[in-house]
């Protein structure tokens, strides 16, 4: 005889039941009672949408309602109306204590989120995130803890918030076959960059980011790269790359790049976008996270503003998925479907730990070299040959002339930042300003 076991969601379902009948469900379609971890910019939306798309949800079989919402700052003003009968508090305990079907987990950071998450996931109660800090760091043990307590987590907003593709890829094991990702994975700075390019100033676009809700809640995280090795890691785990130690991503900021730059990449053909980049090679995992120069023809180079992309490489060829990257509207839209989903989902026990990979290297790939140097400084032949000493070779050159500087930007031929690093320190010692970003080409990204 097969023993027929209860899926976690009907424990919930159970608990929800009851609550239908308190407030009046139709027959035929399903309550289900959310808990917010957070009413920053996203959870606010999360409550507005729930409210303003409660037919369209009602259309596919669920009621859901907002039971309880954790407030960090009960005094902050919010631009929302919480429900009638939803609970708010700043004790994690007793809004776990309402037994919400699913937990929508918003906050900012790990830390704070973990300890919650993990209680919710040993009550049975499933959760979605859209806290890539948290899933980076804690995905494996919280899946194994999901799986263990029948419960279920989902993802599907950490990563490029507005496009659902996470949970397609975790169920499908040959789309997952990937050997190499390209992404531009962080919409704040996307925007910043696209803003600059445009001719904003630096300062003014990152403000009209945080305006518009992209923004982490310290924007450091956004413009160091730190956000986007957090998804990275997720990434990788997620298509059996490896598991990845974010802090041993090659990292660059967008802290060094200026409007010069902008003029520079668009005269050697293309544009410089915030890159995340990993691709399995026989000696282990090669990432970085940084801006990186890209021709005008690769698909990433269209992707602007908040807009976020993903190129995946596999044996049958080369996928994209791409839109909005951040912003509260289409975040909620993806943690409300996510729980929902989530709901109706049979629980696997979540994407396991993939296997440890030895420590991340760097790629080998093009450069866009800036040397600042006097007018009267080296001529290019003799620049060229002091760098091709270091096997740093030119492939487009370019001129920005100032009136005591100039800039010499060259576009160069694969090598590795060891190589640059080397030619940039004698250009140094020489007195010369020396920087390089990565520029990956259109069909042979990381030769
Ligand atoms: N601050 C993040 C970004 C939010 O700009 O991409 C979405 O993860």
């Amino acid at each position: 005889m097969i023993e027929l076991r209860e899926p976690p969601a009907c424990a919930a379902r159970r608990h929800a039941t009851d609550v239908g009948a308190i407030i009046g469900a139709s027959p035929g379609v399903r309550p289900v009672r959310l808990a917010l971890l957070g009413l920053g910019n996203v959870g606010q939306a999360v409550v507005r949408l729930l409210a303003d798309e409660g037919e369209r949800l009602r259309a596919t079989g669920v009621l859901p309602r907002l039971a309880a919402a954790l407030l960090r700052d009960p005094q902050r003003p919010r631009a929302c109306r919480l429900p009638d009968g939803c609970v708010s508090t700043t004790d994690p305990r007793a809004l776990l204590d309402q037994r919400p079907d699913v937990v929508i987990d918003v906050l900012p950071d790990a830390e704070s989120a973990a300890p919650i998450v993990a209680d919710a996931l040993r009550r049975g109660i499933g959760v979605v995130s859209a806290n890539k800090a948290l899933i980076a760091a804690h995905g494996p043990a919280l899946h194994e803890l999901a799986r263990r307590h029948r419960a279920a987590l989902q993802y599907e907003a950490a990563v490029i918030a507005g496009v659902p593709f996470v949970e397609t890829l975790r169920r499908r094991a040959l789309a997952r076959r990937v050997t190499r990702l390209c992404g531009v994975l962080n919409g704040t700075s996307n925007y910043v960059l696209s803003e600059v390019e445009r001719g904003s100033g630096f300062d003014e676009a990152l403000k009209s980011a945080v305006r518009l809700g992209y923004a982490e809640p310290d924007a450091a995280r956004d413009l160091s790269g730190a956000d986007a090795a957090d998804k990275l890691v997720i990434l990788a785990r997620l298509l059996g790359m490896g598991e990845l130690d974010a802090a041993g991503i090659e990292r660059g900021g967008l802290d060094r790049l200026d409007p010069a730059d902008f003029l520079a990449a668009r005269a050697v053909g293309g544009a410089i976008r915030p890159l995340a980049f990993a691709a399995a090679t026989s000696g282990g995992l090669e990432t970085f996270v940084g801006p990186g120069w890209l021709p005008e023809e690769h698909a990433l180079a269209r992707v602007r503003n908040v807009d976020n992309g993903l190129l995946l490489d596999s044996p049958g060829g080369r996928r994209l998925f791409a839109g909005p990257g951040a912003g509260p509207e289409a975040t909620a839209a993806t943690l409300i479907d996510d729980a929902l989903d989530l709901l109706r989902a049979p629980d696997d026990g979540g994407a396991a730990a993939a296997a440890p990979s030895p420590p991340n290297g760097a790629p080998r790939t093009g450069w866009l070299l800036r040397v600042g140097l006097p007018q009267d400084g080296p001529s290019w032949p003799d620049l060229c040959d002091l760098l091709a000493a270091y096997g740093v070779r030119p492939l487009r050159t370019h001129v920005l002339n100032g009136t005591v500087q100039a800039r010499r930007y060259m576009l160069t031929t694969p090598c590795r930042r060891a190589n640059i690093e080397a030619a940039g320190a004698h250009l140094e010692a020489l007195g010369y300003e020396a920087w390089a970003l990565r520029a990956l080409e259109a069909s042979d990204d990381a030769a």
